[in-house]
């Protein structure tokens, strides 16, 4: 038999019995309690946590319709994967079904054209509206699947750059997802490495900034903000193939008009019927532009035509995105008449904004000019020193024909200097000279200061006052357009200028007329400064109208004794 463990056998009093139970119970209702307790704050914690993830997704889902619409305020429209995973399910399906469908469909006609045109350099120009500049968002999208791709897309400005890349942000993402948007760069690279460079190009030295860099695309968006060809010629030299499989190519887009309307039409809309594919031609000559015949180029291409180029109008009624829109006609409807016609029409024919169309090299200008024998001359002067001061010097002939054969154009010479210059200059002249110079250059500086007309007389640089009475301006450029006009019976223009005369060759096409008083020029264009002095000049020597070279010859020659000035007596 074991040896049992005697029990334990404890004795209580009933009083001591009661106090133990009573313990017990207040043990465990307190455990009780404080389980309760933990499972309430468990459960609070976890209704809290669940209110905050809703809350999320509510943020997230707002945020990623706001990106799919295209007006996230956030740095980007891009979807990360990330997002997509917090994103609630329905969200999710829409984001795979928008990247499933298509991303753009061209309008039918020059969108159509222009996104499949093979030309070297086209031109997508026309009314407003007819969905240029998305065309030009999508078109360099051509290569985007080739990491050798390095597309360039310019504005003029800064803000209207803002715009273009406003809706790159919209089109991108769904067009390749992965797409990333550099924000400082203003550069998309493209899952396959390609890139699209947006940047923009005020003046034309800005340019220079691309130096020994190259493009296989390149595009500027409204091409006729740029008053000169200069910037597209310029880019023109960092298009390179890099890749066999990627042609190289620029686009451009414009609306009729503009700064740049001049040169714009003369090298897209001008040289075939719109629409038709022709081979570049220099804008100035017109001729077809040919490779040299040099031991440096493939004997093949020597002589042959370089390069293809169209212009491809478009017209507001191409695109049914805004005809549907009554408002947006009616607007361009409430327009000028001439602004009408270029903005819904996509009118060219009426871009002629320059004030002088009929200015023509070929007829105007004489590369070596030598002045006749006994030719009066004179000089004419539009002063500045922040801007150019502009100089020219004239001869005027027998038969009354005015020759410009010298310019000089500098800025920051004050008057000592400029004074000095011209002395300089006219050292061989036969005789002294008399110049026609700006009334502002006649104002007293100050209380004592002597003017700039004082200054340079000091030096022994003589002026009379150009003339800057009510209308001189209008009138000023009714005589350049009579000057420029071919004599019927001389049959040559009453004006010839000198071939060295270059920035007066190359600013008097470039002058705009002035969109709110279309009969002058524009006061806003900055390189006005020669024409000014040509102004002041030929309202010096007005054309005699009707009268007989013989009686102007005479006429001529009285003036020429004439005193000029009745104070100074010269
Ligand atoms: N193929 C297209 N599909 C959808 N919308 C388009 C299409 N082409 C243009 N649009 C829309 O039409 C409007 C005008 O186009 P836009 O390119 O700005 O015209 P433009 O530059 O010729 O003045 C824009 O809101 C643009 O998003
Ligand atoms: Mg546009």
């Amino acid at each position: 038999m074991s040896e049992q463990k005697p029990k334990r056998n404890y004795h209580y009093s009933s009083a001591q019995k009661a106090k133990i139970a009573a313990n017990r119970a207040a043990k465990a209702a307190k455990k009780k309690a404080e389980l309760e307790a933990r499972k309430l704050r468990g459960a609070q914690a976890r209704a809290a946590r669940a209110k905050v993830k809703s809350k999320e997704r509510a943020k997230v889902a707002t945020e990623i319709t706001k990106k799919l619409a295209g007006t996230s305020k956030e740095k980007s429209n891009i979807l990360t994967g990330e997002e997509l995973q917090k994103a609630p399910v329905a969200i999710q399906k829409i984001v795979e079904k928008e990247e499933k469908e298509v991303i753009f469909r061209p309008h039918l006609g020059p969108q159509t054209a222009f996104l499949s045109a093979s030309e070297t350099e086209v031109l997508y120009g026309g009314a407003a509206g007819g969905g240029k500049s998305y065309a030009m968002l999508v078109d360099p999208l051509r290569f985007a699947h080739n990491p050798n791709h390095r597309a360039l897309l310019l504005r003029k400005s800064m803000p209207e750059l803002l715009e273009l890349i406003d809706k790159s942000r919209q089109l991108y993402p769904k067009a390749f997802p992965g797409a990333r948007f550099r924000e400082v760069e203003k550069r998309w690279i493209f899952p396959s490495g390609a890139t699209l460079q947006f940047s923009f190009v005020d003046t034309d030295p800005d340019v220079h900034r691309f130096q020994g860099q190259a493009f296989t695309w390149i595009g500027i968006d409204e091409i006729t903000h740029y008053s000169t060809p200069y910037v597209w010629d310029y880019l023109r030299s960092r298009l390179r193939r890099t890749d066999l499989s990627i042609t190289p190519y620029m686009r451009c887009t414009a609306n009729p008009g503009g700064l740049g309307g001049w040169w714009v039409k003369k090298m897209f809309t001008d040289p075939a019927p719109w629409g038709d594919s022709f081979w570049a031609k220099d804008i100035e000559t017109g001729d077809t532009l040919r490779y040299p015949d040099s031991e440096y180029i493939a004997a093949e291409l020597r002589g042959r035509p370089t390069f293809k180029r169209r212009f491809i109008p478009a017209k507001l009624t191409d695109n049914p995105s805004l005809m549907q829109s009554p408002e947006y006609m009616a607007m361009l409807a409430s327009l000028p008449e001439t602004q009408r016609k270029r903005l819904l029409e996509g009118d060219w024919d009426i871009a002629d904004d320059c004030a002088f169309p009929e200015f023509d090299k070929q007829i105007h200008v004489v590369p070596n000019l030598k002045l006749p024998s006994g030719v009066f001359r004179f000089r004419a002067c539009d002063y500045g020193y922040v801007a150019p001061s502009a100089v020219l010097w004239f001869g005027i002939d027998y038969d009354g024909t005015l020759y410009i054969y010298r310019e000089l154009y500098q800025k920051g010479l004050d008057a000592a200097d400029l004074a000095q210059e011209i002395i300089e200059i006219e050292a061989n002249e036969p005789r002294p000279l008399v110049g026609v110079l700006d009334t502002e250059s006649w104002a007293q500086r100050g209380q004592v200061g002597p003017s700039i007309a004082e200054v340079m007389m000091s030096w022994g640089v003589r002026w009379v006052k150009a003339d800057k009475g009510p209308g001189s301006r209008l009138n000023g450029k009714a005589e350049v357009h009579r000057r420029l006009a071919i004599d019927t019976i001389t049959e040559r223009p009453g004006i010839i200028i000198s071939g060295n005369c270059k920035n007066l060759i190359r600013t008097l096409p470039m002058l705009p007329l002035d969109p709110h008083k279309p009969e002058d020029v524009d006061t806003k264009f900055k390189e006005d400064h020669l024409y000014d002095a040509l102004r002041y000049g030929v309202m010096s020597r007005m054309v005699r109208q009707n009268a007989h070279p013989q009686e102007q010859a005479y006429v001529q020659k009285a003036e020429e004794y004439q005193p000029l000035d009745s104070t100074f007596g010269y």
